[in-house]
């Protein structure tokens, strides 16, 4: 890619970049939330057009209109948020709009064991009749990758692949891009975890606020030095923190009441009055405003437009979305729509708030902001119920379950230590669990 950026209205998402990859490597584009890295990906793969600049491929000048044209010119892309149709099964999310497979008669079987001998090759292991609503995240994306290489995909574009896996299966992704890049296609991975990063890279381009601050070779650099190009200034102390006293509340019964009785008609507002949600996909409505969108649990609660700005102001500030709110979700990055999510949740004070994998989409700054912002909260007296792979963020937690095929593996409780010491006894047992098989914490 030469000079190229992208301007939404007069704000530049991508200013002059000048982006170069290689047959056979695996090129890292590392950003904080925000930094450009996802509108970049979709310049290229014809989803946005730039509003300067040019892009080559093999040399040659080429015009990408549509993801249509890319999948021609032979470029995939996983997107951070998948876009399989849960209606369907794997098999056909897979041979979905391809073009030799639009008309009549498609030969499924052969179709299949075209579908099946690809999925071998590259490991790409999953069940081509399931309904895609049957299989985990990870199969999901294997599926999406799956999907990109039947249509003959050279350069594949994974952005964020990693924030929903376990790390075995990000092992299992790792050695796909492997095979992808000794067979001479090329990767372009997006990712803000350092030790993924280090790992898997060959060159490593660093944005930062739409622009590229520098690219690098992975032997010639490491962790520390990319996330202080990445911020912009030194990364100064570590993110553990100390001063948690271990207290944890909440078991089954929700103040003695069994709550899995709550009559139908009352259920709405047993969650309107005690829970607050923060979902793993966002369910941010595009119609809205993300301020609008926050406001909403409180505009069903009947609160007045002062009582909502009074709430959010602190919130916003604490979340770093004070300036976006009045844009749409469309409009933001992955990373913004999660926290934007988060103050959702957050907003009505509920009793207890439950976090499908809440920091999934951040980048380190601001899921230690959304990590402290809970921390606070909980001392507050408020419950916070995670679900995460993430073991920095479950090293915050007052108790940890380990979850393996439906059942409570193991539990721990932080008992007076450190948070660094909860976060090596928490890898510690997940690596423990998963000699085992594969494991969820
Ligand atoms: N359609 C759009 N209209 C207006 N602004 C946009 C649009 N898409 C993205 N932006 C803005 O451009 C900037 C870059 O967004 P982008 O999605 O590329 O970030 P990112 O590096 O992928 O971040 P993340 O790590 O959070 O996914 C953000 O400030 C975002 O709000
Ligand atoms: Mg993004």
């Amino acid at each position: 890619m030469e000079h190229v950026s992208k301007r939404f209205g007069d704000f530049y998402a991508n200013k002059d970049i000048n982006l170069t990859v290689y047959k056979g490597e695996v090129l890292t584009l590392l950003g904080e939330n925000g930094a450009g890295k996802s509108t970049l990906m979709n310049v290229l793969i014809g989803l946005y057009q730039p509003t300067e600049g040019s892009i080559y491929l093999n040399g040659k000048k080429v015009r990408i209109d549509s993801p249509a044209q890319a999948v021609k010119l032979g470029i995939g892309m996983v997107h951070q948020h998948f876009m399989l149709v849960e209606a369907m099964t794997v098999f056909e999310n897979i041979i979905l709009g391809d073009r030799n497979t639009r008309g009549l008669f498609i030969d499924r079987e052969a179709r299949k064991k075209e579908i099946l001998e690809l999925s071998a090759r590259y490991g790409l292991d999953v069940e081509l009749d399931r309904p895609i609503t049957e299989i985990a995240v990870g199969a999901q994306q294997r599926v999406e990758i799956l999907k990109a290489l039947y249509r003959g995909a050279e350069l594949l574009v994974l952005d964020e692949p990693s924030a929903a896996l376990t790390d075995i299966e990000v092992e299992g992704l790792f050695k796909i891009m492997r095979k992808l890049t000794e067979e001479g296609k090329s990767v372009i991975f997006i990712s803000h975890k350092m030790r993924e990063v280090m790992h898997i890279s060959d060159r490593i381009t660093i944005l930062r606020a739409g622009e590229v601050v520098t690219t690098l070779r992975r032997e010639e650099t490491d962790g520390q030095a990319l996330a202080n190009l990445m911020i912009g200034r030194e990364l100064q102390g570590d993110y553990f923190r100390s001063d948690y006293d271990g207290s944890h509340s909440g078991e089954v019964l929700l103040d003695g009441k069994n709550i899995v009785t709550i009559r139908e008609r009352d259920i709405a507002a047993f969650r309107r009055d005690h829970l607050g949600f923060v979902f793993q996909d966002f369910n941010l409505l595009d119609t809205f405003s993300l301020r609008d969108n926050i406001f909403l649990p409180l505009v069903l609660a009947g609160k007045d437009y002062e009582f909502m700005d009074a709430r959010l102001r602190p919130l916003a500030k604490q979340l770093g979305i004070s300036d976006i709110l009045e844009k749409y979700p469309y409009e933001v990055s992955g990373g913004q729509k999660q926290r934007c999510a988060a103050a959702r949740a957050l907003i009505t004070e509920p009793q207890i708030v439950l976090a499908d994998e809440p920091t999934g989409a951040l980048d380190s700054r601001s899921s230690d902001g959304l990590l402290e912002l809970f921390g606070e909260i909980n001392r507050d007296g408020q419950t916070i119920l995670m679900v995460t792979h993430s073991v920095k963020a479950a090293s915050h937690a007052g108790r940890v379950l380990f979850l393996r095929d439906g059942q409570v593996y193991h539990q721990l409780y932080r008992g007076g230590e450190t948070q660094e010491s909860q976060f090596r006894r928490i890898s510690d047992t997940l690596t423990v669990l998963s000699q085992g098989g594969e494991s969820h914490a």
